[in-house]
């Protein structure tokens, strides 16, 4: 049985991950192939109580270092769980956000040295990164007011120079990883689509 591929979709807030990661799974199925669906953190019953745990408001402040052992540690019961199992079952596992999400946000975002997330990226996943990651930008300004209406959580609640910092360690890494690929969420849903069906083809043709 061939392994399967591991696909992520990544992006800041309101870059319409949700809508697209259904869609690369519904491109998956059509071509034939057996794909499900993720996200982190979060996943399995514990990962998402981690989850709960990340994202509520709370009065005591989350120390950086704290916020990113737990998002590792979901991620370790996440990987056991569920992504390792249906790669090895032949499965494709779409996936919104993995460890590029900590790149961004506890290092860019936070402020969390880079070689400690590295450091525990190949504790925890050393042999089991992303085949394929896509990368949803937009700017933050244009993103921001699409969270208008919604109960914002801990994250959300964020400053506009947070977020362009985490958009900025995206935007350098899909420059400089090759799995990497950069769409421009800005546009209509169609347009997005169109270059995610496009970059999934070749993704599948090529690799
Ligand atoms: P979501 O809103 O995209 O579902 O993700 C929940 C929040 O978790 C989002 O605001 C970003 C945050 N997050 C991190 O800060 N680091 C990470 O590694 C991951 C996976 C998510």
């Amino acid at each position: 049985m061939p392994r399967g591929r591991f696909i992520t979709i990544e992006g800041g807030e309101g870059a319409g991950k949700s809508t697209n990661a259904d869609f690369v799974l519904q491109l998956i199925k059509d071509r034939g192939l057996d794909g499900v669906a993720t996200r982190e953190p979060g996943g399995t019953p514990l990962a998402e109580e981690v989850r709960s745990m990340l994202l509520a408001e709370r009065d005591e402040t989350v120390d950086p270092l704290t916020e990113t052992l737990l998002i590792f540690a979901a991620r370790a019961q996440h990987l056991a769980k569920v992504i390792e199992p249906n790669l090895q079952a032949g499965r494709w596992v779409v996936c919104e956000r993995f460890t590029d999400s900590t790149f961004a946000y506890q290092a860019g975002g936070r402020g969390v040295e880079r070689r400690v997330i590295e450091r525990l990226a190949e504790l925890v996943h050393r042999h089991c990164w992303p085949d394929l990651t896509l990368y949803l930008d937009v700017p933050v300004e244009v993103a921001l007011p699409r969270l208008a209406g919604r109960g914002l959580d801990r994250f959300e609640r964020e400053h506009k120079a947070f977020f362009e910092r985490v958009r900025a360690v995206y935007v350098e890494r899909a420059d400089a990883v090759d799995r990497i690929v950069s769409i421009d969420a800005s546009r209509e849903l169609d347009t997005v689509k169109r270059d995610i069906g496009a970059a999934l083809s070749r993704f599948i043709e090529t690799g």
